[in-house]
């Protein structure tokens, strides 16, 4: 059996994002080779019609979800820009039709920036959360006082506020963040984010309400799980949406239930996610819970950052060596860095789509990937269904390139992006790729691979 048997019997192979044409694969309608041809491994590589394409996906799912519950809010797609920071990223999102979540001091100049280009107008909605330091707090009293009617910072607890009530110069919006309780098994009984749920009715009675000039629109949420079909989350969203019930009773200007993040992205080629059954049964629960209370249905806000961006993202590299270290373990030695460029795969035991470029039609075996740094934790080995990976086996004179596929969230985050790494590996070339209105690809080179200057520089090399 050659590889591409293998990887048709193993898995749902060709998928609607990958296929193989003459033994070579194509991620969406690329070529990945033309990509390495013109400039090379490592290379991260940006997909953008993927970033809209995802945002216009999730507003027609709820779109369904709403007419087939009769549900009679609308809802409000935000971007929560710390999964990627990137401009190219931001402005395909606005473009698309997304708001913004932030959540910390310097995605508002950001956020400035996007205006002054003419990205995004006054009237977009911001949703500011995090733990407020006092830079981030001026910079939303900032925003708010100049006309930014829907930028709302979210109380994280209840002294943030005290900063908007001398800061802003007229009445105000505001929303608030409810702890989650945490997954059975984690190492807390409760998030540290947010405010308990014990003291919200009775912070917003007893200060909110009689002594600020705060206009109380949102109740925030986020199951740091994220959004899927377990008994865990679906206590702690009902909790929540009872909470928003009670809330309501009390406070006419709450219209707004924000559910945060957390929607799963293609981790593996045999992944499934019922997105359309989950939607529409988070949109049903609401509508139930909301008129059993006698409470007027919310607009929903989400703050998906994977979604957004996590698949529209890759990174390739070449195989420099095929290294026998005892009878059985094979390492193919990458020209990269798990541990600078993929941080997720050893930090948080995540995985991604690997795939190679070529040589489909070869015999296949088992092998460990392994990075350039010394650490002990620079390898790749195992997909998110099975304990091993396997890759098409590498003649005298052939050359075989890798990609992992669907990581553009987060990566740059954790990992950072140049500057100093794990043994100076530097930060690969970065190419995006766009499709216009007649289908034509074009590829750009966003940044080229970092160079020893930068790097001497911030170690004080002058
Ligand atoms: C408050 C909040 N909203 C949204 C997100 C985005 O989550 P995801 O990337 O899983 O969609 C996060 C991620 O940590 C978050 O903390």
């Amino acid at each position: 059996m050659n590889y591409r048997d293998f990887i048709e019997q193993t898995t749902n192979f060709p998928t609607k994002e990958f296929r193989v044409i003459d033994n070579e694969l194509y991620f969406h309608d690329v070529r990945v080779l033309d990509v390495v041809e013109k400039y090379g491994t490592p290379l991260k590589m940006s997909y953008l019609p993927k970033i809209s394409e995802n945002i216009k996906k999730a507003g027609i799912l709820f779109e369904l979800a709403f007419k087939k519950n009769a549900y009679p809010g609308s809802y409000i797609y935000c971007y929560c820009t710390k999964s990627s920071h990137f401009k190219f990223v931001l402005e395909s999102a606005l473009k698309a039709g997304a708001h913004i979540e932030t959540s910390s001091s310097f995605d508002i100049p950001l956020i400035r920036r996007l205006y002054e280009n003419e990205s995004l107008s006054k009237e977009i909605y911001i949703i500011c959360n995090g733990f407020k330091q006092a830079l981030y707090k001026q910079y939303i009293i900032e925003l708010i006082n100049e006309g930014f009617s829907n930028c709302i910072p979210v109380l994280d607890n209840m002294n943030e506020v005290h900063a908007y009530e001398s800061g802003c110069n007229e009445a105000y919006p505001i929303g608030i963040r409810v702890a989650v309780d945490e997954p059975p098994g984690f190492a807390f009984y409760t998030s540290r984010l947010g405010i308990r749920y014990s003291d919200i009715l009775n912070y917003y009675q007893n200060h909110l309400k009689p002594n600020t000039r705060s206009i109380l629109k949102i109740l925030h949420f986020f199951v740091s799980t994220g959004i899927h079909d377990t008994l865990y989350f679906w206590q702690e969203f009902n909790k929540f949406v009872e909470l928003y019930c009670e809330l309501r009773k009390e406070c006419d200007s709450l219209t707004i239930l924000d559910l945060g993040g957390g929607l799963p992205i293609k981790t593996s080629l045999n992944f499934e996610f019922d997105y359309e059954g989950i939607i529409s049964q988070l949109v049903r629960t609401i509508k139930d819970i909301c008129s059993s209370n006698h409470v007027p249905a919310p607009d929903i806000f989400t703050e998906f950052g994977s979604f957004t961006v996590g698949e529209s993202g890759a990174i390739l590299y070449s195989i420099l060596e095929n290294k026998l270290q005892n009878d059985k373990e094979i390492w193919y030695m990458i020209d990269g860095s798990f541990i600078t460029q993929l941080p997720d795969s050893w930090s948080q035991n995540r995985k991604f789509i690997l795939l190679p470029l070529n040589l489909w039609k070869g015999e296949y075996h088992r092998v460990n990937l392994g990075g350039l740094t010394c650490d002990s934790m620079d390898y790749y080995n195992t997909d998110i269904y099975a304990q091993d990976i396997y890759l098409p086996k590498i003649k005298t004179g052939e050359s075989m390139i890798i990609g992992f596929f669907h990581t553009g969230a987060y990566q740059e985050s954790l990992g950072g992006y140049g500057g100093i790494q794990h043994c100076l590996i530097p930060s690969p070339k970065h190419v995006l790729i766009s499709k216009d209105a007649k289908g034509t690809i074009a590829m750009e080179l966003f940044r080229d691979q970092e160079g020893p200057d930068t790097m001497l520089d911030i170690l004080g090399y002058h």
